[in-house]
């Protein structure tokens, strides 16, 4: 690669050497002086290098990041560039409140305005919790600056009594545990933090582990580093190359329009079937390839995915935890596979300077009970279906998480394989659940399909991980885990339930859900890849013109500008207006 170094005027010195306007160069320079930067550092035409800091007290998935900045930084320096940290808004999946999938267009929001309006020539993002990677990936794709991504990593694994207890997954098994009296609330909580050992994002196959491997998958970060575990010193190694590899990625001007290309979000929609991904990551990847202009739509998931074979092992798919995964060679190991089975296209350009192809050359799973081999997998078909029909436009479903139980008693009838008809219950929100599931004069049995609605982006708001509805204490007691369940929210990565989620248009905004009642028909049929309400025409109709938009009342000023601005899950939960915007680097805010 040509040294481009000599010749090259970096946008930083749009502010820090102006000679036309020495006023302003002065206040910008004198104001970064007088912190460590010299006017040497400053004029002296090297890469200012933005580290977009997630982690904090508020953050505790990516609190890693705090102590990973000093590797960032020495590497960063050595690199020949110069690192500027700055704050991004928490996006805490366990602590924000109504949901932290608000705020990832708030922080997108405020990401892109940081990388435009200030002197920054590249950015290193780093990532980890939930909605933290989308919300880099989507603002590094709106400004186009050079960037990499660093998550922070997984926790190590968790363990109680003897057996791995991983991040999420334990709630879901204890509150059954819980719903059929076998364990106490003290008990609850000791599972649940004992699955939490260490500093890092969930330590399963959940929607943090799953956008950090999107994220490799879609190259923009180096080879290897989304399964580190947060504590290991590889992740400290990583976090200093990552540092060093931005200021070179600079000099190539390698931006992410050079990365996120159309094939590269195939590579990810196939990653994530090999590796059991969370159903969160369609609406992430829509949003991220929306604000890159690439074309994608959620049918895409079913087109390009479905048939990907599982690969992985790890909870909630599998057993393991991150740390196997990270021994058996993480992410490359399982694209690796898939490169030799020829699903990747692998003359993709990644963060590395390598294309996707060499990057992967020689590398193969190092633990075939952890990452099986291509034609070996723990299960075939571990991709989505997405699903229509008249209660909704789409929806996914994540049957790879469908067990021998629920297939025996609900998809094996004779001559009906993969077809479900029952009756619907539906709930108004998770508190209207919460309030009526053990209701009896709900007469919920296990003919029963339970449905939540107002969930979605404007009902909630942000969509909220309500959709794994657990089936009454009564049933559960009797020995049924799991009735299917359909909803206009989403549901946690760490989920097993083989839910029907992320319908869109949501109900409250007059999607299909909307005009459901409890005691209506439903059947689902996946041969089809539908699923629809067994109402006569002239009834649906009816109720479709006696339906009238629930009350809808904003707490704070950012639900308010949320709700008017933001689309469907379906389509990524993107700012709409947000995506008209593209390559904004281009463009120099005024002095
Ligand atoms: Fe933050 Fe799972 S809750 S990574
Ligand atoms: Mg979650």
């Amino acid at each position: 690669m040509a040294d481009t170094r000599a010749r090259k005027t970096f946008r930083s010195q749009e502010w820090f050497d102006n000679p036309n306007n020495p006023g302003m160069t002065a206040l910008y320079l004198e104001r970064y002086q007088n912190q460590e930067y010299t006017r040497d550092e400053l004029q002296g035409n090297r890469p200012i290098i933005g580290i977009a800091n997630s982690g904090s007290d508020l953050a505790p998935c990516n609190k890693i990041h705090v102590f990973l900045m000093d590797r960032i930084k020495a590497g960063i320096r050595d690199g020949g560039g110069i690192p500027m940290e700055f704050p991004v808004h928490p996006i805490q999946e366990t602590g924000k409140r109504p949901t932290a999938a608000l705020d990832r267009n708030l922080a997108y929001l405020g990401l892109v305005e940081v990388l435009h309006g200030y002197p920054i020539d590249g950015v290193v993002l780093t990532t980890g919790c939930d909605k933290t990677t989308p919300a880099m990936l989507m603002g590094a794709a709106t400004v186009d600056l050079p960037a990499i991504a660093l998550n922070g990593g997984p926790m190590l694994d968790g363990w109680w009594k003897g057996k791995r207890a991983g991040s999420g997954t334990i709630i879901w098994e204890s509150r059954r545990l819980l719903a059929e009296g076998k364990i106490d609330y003290d008990e609850f909580i000791a599972r649940a933090c004992a699955s939490a050992p260490s500093l890092g994002h969930c330590n399963t196959m959940g929607t943090a582990s799953t956008m950090n491997a999107m994220a490799e998958a879609l190259g923009m970060t180096l080879t290897g580093a989304s399964a580190i575990p947060a504590p290991f010193r590889e992740r400290m190694a990583m976090a200093y190359e990552t540092g060093r590899r931005i200021v070179a990625m600079v000099h190539e001007d390698l931006k992410p329009s050079d990365i996120l290309t159309r094939e590269a979000f195939e590579n990810a929609i196939v990653t994530n079937g090999a590796i059991g991904g969370s159903t969160n990551a369609p609406p992430h990847l829509q949003a991220i390839a929306r604000h890159a202009g690439v074309a994608l739509d959620v049918f895409d998931w079913e087109k390009v995915g479905y048939d990907v074979p599982l690969l992985l092992n790890m909870q909630p798919a599998g057993e393991f935890l991150g740390e196997s995964f990270f021994r058996a060679g993480g992410v490359p190991a399982v694209m690796g596979e898939l490169a030799n089975a020829g699903r990747l296209h692998g003359g993709c350009r990644t963060a590395s300077g390598k294309t996707l192809g060499e990057a992967l050359e020689g590398i193969e799973s190092v633990d075939t009970e952890v990452i099986r081999t291509y034609d070996a997998p723990l299960r075939a078909n571990a991709g989505f279906k997405v699903l229509s029909g008249n209660l909704f436009e789409s929806a996914l479903m994540k049957t790879s998480v469908i067990s021998e139980d629920f297939r025996r008693r609900f998809l094996s009838r004779p001559g009906e394989e993969n077809v479900y008809e029952g009756r619907a219950v539906v709930f108004e929100g998770p508190e209207d659940y919460l309030d009526r599931i053990n209701d009896e004069s709900l007469a919920i049995d296990e003919e029963s399909m339970l449905f939540i609605r107002g969930v979605g982006c404007v009902g909630y708001p942000g969509s909220a991980e309500v959709v794994n509805m657990q089936p009454p204490d009564a049933l559960i007691r009797a020995g049924v885990n799991h009735l299917p369940t359909v909803g206009d929210g989403r549901q946690s990565g760490t989920s097993e339930s083989p839910s029907i989620l992320n319908a869109s248009p949501e109900s409250v905004v007059g999607g299909g859900l909307a005009y459901l009642q409890t005691g209506d028909r439903v059947r689902l049929d996946l041969n089809e890849s539908r699923l629809d309400a067994l109402v006569d025409e002239a009834e649906w109709e009816a109720r479709r013109e006696s339906w009238a938009q629930p009350e809808i009342t904003h707490q704070t000023p950012w639900q308010e500008i949320y709700r008017t601005h933001v689309g469907q899950l379906g389509d990524g939960g993107c700012l709409e207006l947000a995506t008209a915007y593209q390559r904004i680097v281009k463009d120099l805010p005024r002095d």
